[in-house]
């Protein structure tokens, strides 16, 4: 099983480490514009194999996109991540021209990939694989909702000062800090729904610090978070390669669900060998099927922003 992953950053290269970490696959490439990057980082983490017990190859290669042949998946984290204080949305001038280039050539090495995307603003750079790759659209995932809900799932333990392993939630929506769709009046901890243990108030606050998490880390870090978006695309990853079928919300190319069509958004999704197996429509309440077509609708805004 060969993975690619185009941007040797600190989001690439964590999600490269934890691919190899779980040891499913074979060879993991990474690949980046930045003359002898990759090969460092590849190099460098090729030094922790013996520490961490693992015997995927990672090679590192500086925008040699043969060396990425025959990869059955493909993640694109290149691009500029955000400064405090820039929305995702702001960054489509120079990603999109980016992630268009890089998922073409991705295609004329490994025409039957499956491609991840995780570059900002994610939702729109996923439909843009979609309108300038035309391959199926059960191929080409976005990467937000999984980490979104990573992050619900902190929140919500930080509330009920509970165990990570206790708690259950799911974010929908666009991966955007007005966008998301937290679904509370789902979340439960250990099958007890957390709206009868947590009082509203309790529960808009986690609520608002999930929306806000990569902006709350971006203040912190000086740029964007990358360990937890580095684990949650290596779940999907993981899920796809080894085709175990996972529940993951992801942003897919809507067509009637939800009531949703032609856009990509976070909706639950079965990620399997095929990539998108089904998309999953959830029984929503109407505050949150609301949310839903707000958050859609400024999806489109950003889509419409594209020169396609
Ligand atoms: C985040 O939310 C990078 O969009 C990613 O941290």
């Amino acid at each position: 099983m060969k993975i690619t992953v185009v941007g040797a950053g600190a989001v690439g290269a964590s999600c490269a480490e934890y691919i190899a970490i779980k040891n499913f696959a074979s060879e993991v490439v990474i690949l980046d514009i930045k003359d002898g990057f990759a090969e460092g980082k590849a190099m460098d983490l090729m030094q922790t194999a013996s520490l961490n017990n693992f015997d995927t190859k990672i090679v590192g290669t500086t925008n040699d996109y043969s060396k990425t042949a025959n990869s059955h998946i493909c993640v694109i984290t290149s691009g500029i991540p955000r400064k405090p204080g820039m929305t995702r949305e702001e960054l489509i001038g120079i990603n999109a021209g980016i992630v268009k280039e890089v998922s073409s050539k991705l295609l004329e090495s490994s025409r039957d990939t499956i491609i991840i995307v995780v570059s900002n603003p994610m939702d729109t750079m996923t439909y843009l694989v979609h309108k300038t790759t035309g391959i199926s659209k059960n191929r080409i995932i976005g990467m937000g909702g999984a980490l979104d809900s990573a992050r619900f799932k902190y929140r919500l333990a930080e509330a009920l000062n509970a165990p990570i392993s206790d708690v259950d939630g799911m974010v929908i929506g666009g991966h955007s800090d007005k966008g998301m769709v937290p679904l509370i009046s789902k979340a439960t901890r250990n099958s007890i729904k957390v709206t009868n243990i947590l009082s509203d108030e309790r529960l808009d606050q986690v609520r608002e610090d999930t929306k806000v998490g990569g902006a709350t880390l971006t203040k912190l870090l000086g740029t964007s978070a990358w360990y937890a978006p580095g684990a949650a695309v290596s779940s999907l990853v993981h899920s796809i390669a080894c085709n175990h079928n996972k529940i993951f919300p992801c942003s897919a190319l809507l067509n009637g669900e939800y009531g949703l069509s032609d856009l990509c958004i976070g909706v639950p999704v079965v990620l399997g060998k095929n990539g998108i197996e089904k998309i999953i429509e959830l029984d929503l309440n109407p505050e949150d099927l609301a949310h839903l077509t707000e958050s859609a609708a400024s999806v489109k805004i950003t889509n419409s922003l594209l020169t396609l």
